[in-house]
């Protein structure tokens, strides 16, 4: 395979960084942006800059500077940003039709066999319910709500699943939940096999088993307060939570316990999917099929909204209109995620993913052993976490510091994800097509940023 082109998708002497950002032409634009938009912006806050433009794995801001973009957007811009046959079947797009609701055209049904080439055969049918990722949940979870006639959902702590009433209910961290009033009730949250904050106290490596064991206790034990539930929700690997890998064990087990009780299991592949862990799916990796699976982020091809799910026949229940809503289907987004997910399998990107990321963990394991506060670097594929603490002896996470980390990479000019349990986990997802310079360069700009943090 002739990943070698990959290289050319991006500005190859990234990073360049002219003046420390902000710098005057970003202030501009961010001051604009704190007197007018709401309070709740985010990002800018950790990465303080105005964007012009992006290639590849490289962003430009407006002043000039090029970062190494370890980022995408949260993980959306797997094909990296511009990606030219991406962007040709968007153009074409847009001057034909822009909007149908769900009223089929060539585009979409481009979309809808492409996504049957990359899916189990047992998930049959897919369903565009709305633009973005907790769309997906929301329709995965009315779904099974509606084909068991049960309300539980069992959840896990570290989950990230959205913003919306279901899919914020299924998100564990209170920070998002708190003070906003009261939230779809029927959610109930277990712990999840995070081996470097092992809640079980076990032997670390039995901690998958631990979790599934757990699983099974509640719902077979009819005092532990679970009645049964509708479903299990659950992300194969968590991404807001801190880049948490299970071993293949913890989903088989749950898949087994699930179906021996008549429980269906959805799979949120929202950012740990489409390529992202080395595999298209990263349930795959342990081998098992679920009974619905959400999509989205990547699945716009280069950022358009679009989110999907996908499910086994005998879950196609709902009558038409069940499920309504007016962006049901981007046109725009319809194109650009057939082009690219069509481009990422005739150049095995999963597998140019599993491959890279492998070397870059060798990397950065050396750099955890040289570290005295990279407590913990982990990684799948491409998805890939640095957690960052006060001792490496007590784990005590350090928040201040991977606020820090982000801060110095950004202004050396590497874009970095946070999150975790405790916002001490820098967490890298770059484009799928970084090159290995780019992603080594990256590595080495980290290394530094953590001498001078120690
Ligand atoms: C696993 C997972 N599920 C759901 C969502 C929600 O997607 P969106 O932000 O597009 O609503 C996210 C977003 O980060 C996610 O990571």
């Amino acid at each position: 395979m002739d990943w070698e082109k990959f290289v050319d998708l991006s500005v190859t002497d990234a990073p360049r960084i002219s003046v420390t950002p902000p710098g005057p032409r970003s202030l501009e634009i961010l001051k604009i942006q704190e007197e007018l938009e709401g309070s709740a912006v985010s990002y800018p806050r950790g990465m303080p800059m105005a964007l012009a433009r992006g290639r590849g794995a490289t962003l430009e801001d407006v002043d000039g500077n090029v970062y190494i973009d370890c980022f995408s957007g949260a993980g959306v811009m797997a094909l990296g940003h511009a990606h030219p046959y991406v962007l040709e079947a968007a153009h074409g797009q847009l001057d034909k039709v822009t909007h149908t609701l769900d009223i089929p055209s060539e585009t979409r049904m481009r979309l809808v066999k492409v996504l049957g080439r990359i899916l189990p055969a047992e998930l049959s049918r897919v369903f565009f319910g709305g633009p973005t990722g907790s769309d997906a949940v929301e329709q995965a979870i009315k779904l099974a709500r509606f084909n068991t006639r049960r309300d539980g959902i069992i959840v896990f702590e570290g989950a990230y699943h959205g913003m919306t009433g279901a899919s914020l209910a299924a998100t564990s961290d209170s920070g998002h939940k708190d003070g906003i009033g009261s939230l779809t009730p029927g959610f109930q949250f277990l712990p999840f096999p995070y081996r470097y904050r092992n809640p079980f106290g076990c032997p670390e490596e039995k901690v998958d088993e631990f979790a599934a064991d757990n699983l099974e206790r509640v719902l077979d034990d009819t005092h532990s307060g679970y009645s049964k539930p509708a479903a299990v929700l659950l992300e194969a690997v968590q991404g807001e939570g801190g880049t948490i890998i299970p071993g293949p064990l913890f989903l088989q087990r749950v898949r087994e316990i699930t179906k021996a009780r008549g429980i269906l299991l959805i799979c949120d592949e929202i950012q740990c999917g489409l390529g992202r862990t080395g595999k298209m799916f990263a349930f795959e990796h342990s081998g098992i099929v679920p009974d619905i699976v959400t999509m989205s982020k990547a699945l716009g091809g280069a950022g358009f909204p679009i989110s999907a799910i996908a499910f086994r026949e005998e879950l196609n229940t709902l009558p038409p209109g069940k499920s309504i809503g007016t962006f049901r289907g981007n046109m725009v987004a319809f194109a650009a995620g057939a082009a690219g997910l069509e481009w990422m399998i005739e150049n095995r990107v999963p597998e140019y993913a599993a491959q890279l990321g492998e070397k870059a963990m060798t990397r950065f394991r050396e750099m955890e052993k040289g570290s005295r506060i990279l407590g913990e670097a982990r990684g799948i594929g491409l998805m890939i976490a640095l957690e960052i603490v006060e001792d490496k002896k007590t784990r005590k996470p350090a928040a201040d510091l991977t606020k820090q980390l982000r801060k110095l990479a950004h202004q050396r000019g590497v874009m970095i994800e946070v999150g975790g349990h405790h916002n001490n986990v820098a967490r890298l997802l770059p484009p799928l097509v970084i090159s290995e310079a780019h992603l080594m360069k990256a590595a080495d700009i980290l290394e530094g940023v953590l001498k001078d943090l120690e």
